[in-house]
């Protein structure tokens, strides 16, 4: 692995798609095109929303809006909004397309050397299973835009939706997720080592790994556990193993479906995930969250990474919050921003005195602070902070 230059600029790897100048150039612009947005032109939403907007309302009906249907009824009127709404938009379909393009024109070369490398694994293990249903709420859209999602393949042994994935990531969050973009992991490893310095787990599970890259950190963290994690994405796992191969975190990857897991009860003492109950079902969630209490060992710990619920929020944050329900191919998005996860929880058999829901401080925000005075704007990530809900067993 060679070394980064600069806090925001993502960590070379063996397996990350190579750029020549045009493409990487290409890429670069889309990163600061949404800098741009998001420091200079998402402010203006509330302004309009505050000056002009809202008093409108207030005056014609004697009361603020309510929630934030009331506030989206309202501002999708708004050419100010129409128009950040749609250079946002235009922003996600060109950051996947400036990391296709890398991608397909070595994707041959590319594939083969991840599909040599998985071969030769001296360390962690993949497993696949093309048996696999790939669930209904995951195939039904291109998630978040991605063209053919998480899931699809392009050729035999295709790794390419991860190789797109692991650049587009770094590029969405503008830098904000480390250079590993791996801050959900660190963050709730940090969170740990601060809140309970004497949990040690030998046995973790992460669910919905992608391309490992919120994985890796707990491998590093806690270097006696056994560290397995799952994907129903093929794609995205070949991927992975090869980067973690290439980070000399040995993880064991399998293609499985975190609503029905096939490892023994009281397996694990710790369970996390990373954004991916919002990309699953109401049903979903209830399942992931039982598989959790299940594969759980007494005194285990399962912990949810998320963006904030909308409970407690103004209607018009959680309506900006929820601007990818509508524009960015994320239809559960607004549904698991509102579910009630104590009552998933308690009907999975957890004791809800045991529960943990706050908002951590990113790991990557705190050392960056420390380190330099880079680029902090932008919305990913809560402004620093991530949303965690889960429970001790
Ligand atoms: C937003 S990504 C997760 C990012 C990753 N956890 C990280 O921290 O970088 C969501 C992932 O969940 C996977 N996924 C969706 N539904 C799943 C399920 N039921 N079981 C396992 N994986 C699932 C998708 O294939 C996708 O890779």
């Amino acid at each position: 692995m060679s070394e980064n230059t600069s806090v925001t600029e993502q960590t070379n790897h063996r397996f990350l798609a190579s750029t020549n100048h045009d493409e990487k150039a290409r890429q670069d612009f889309v990163r600061s095109y949404k800098e741009y947005l998001v420091k200079n032109i998402h402010a203006g939403n509330r302004e309009r929303y505050e000056k002009t907007i809202k008093p409108k309302f207030e005056k014609s009906q004697n009361r603020e809006p309510g929630d934030r249907f009331e506030v989206r009824d309202l501002m999708v009127k708004d050419p100010y909004y129409q128009m950040f709404s749609s250079l946002l938009r235009t922003s996600q379909e060109m950051m996947w397309s400036s990391c296709q393009i890398p991608v397909e024109k070595r994707f041959t070369a590319l594939n083969e050397e991840i599909h040599l490398s998985n071969g030769e694994s001296n360390q962690g293990t993949l497993k696949l299973d093309e048996n696999l249903e790939v669930p209904r709420y995951h195939k039904a859209v291109d998630i978040h835009c991605q063209p053919g999602g998480y899931h699809s393949e392009f050729g035999e042994n295709d790794a390419s939706p991860g190789m797109v994935y692991d650049r587009a990531v770094h590029i969405y969050a503008m830098g904000q997720m480390g250079p590993f973009n791996d801050d959900m992991g660190a963050s709730i490893v940090l969170w740990l080592k601060e809140n309970h310095p004497d949990f040690k787990p030998l046995r973790i599970l992460d669910l919905g790994c992608s391309v490992g890259h919120s994985t890796v950190p707990y491998c590093k963290a806690f270097k006696n556990a056994e560290v397995h994690a799952v994907d129903v994405a093929a794609p995205m796992l070949r991927y992975a193993h090869a980067r973690a191969q290439d980070m000399e975190a040995p993880i064991h990857f399998s293609q499985q479906n975190a609503e029905k897991l096939d490892f023994p009860d009281g397996h694990f003492d710790l369970v996390v995930s990373h954004i991916l109950l919002h990309e699953t079902s109401g049903k979903a969630i209830q399942n992931i969250i039982s598989e959790c209490h299940r594969v759980l060992r007494k005194n285990g710990v399962m912990i949810h990474a998320e963006t904030p619920p909308y409970k407690g929020m103004s209607p018009f944050d959680a309506f900006m919050l929820d601007w990818d329900t509508r524009n960015n191919n994320e239809p559960f998005w607004s549904r698991s921003h509102e579910i009630d996860l104590d009552n998933l929880s308690k009907n999975s058999g957890f004791d809800l005195g045991k529960k943990i829901e706050t908002l951590i401080p990113s790991a990557f925000q705190i050392e960056k602070v420390k380190r330099s005075e880079v680029f902090q704007g932008g919305d990913f990530g809560g402004g620093g902070q991530w949303f965690i809900y889960g429970n001790w067993k």
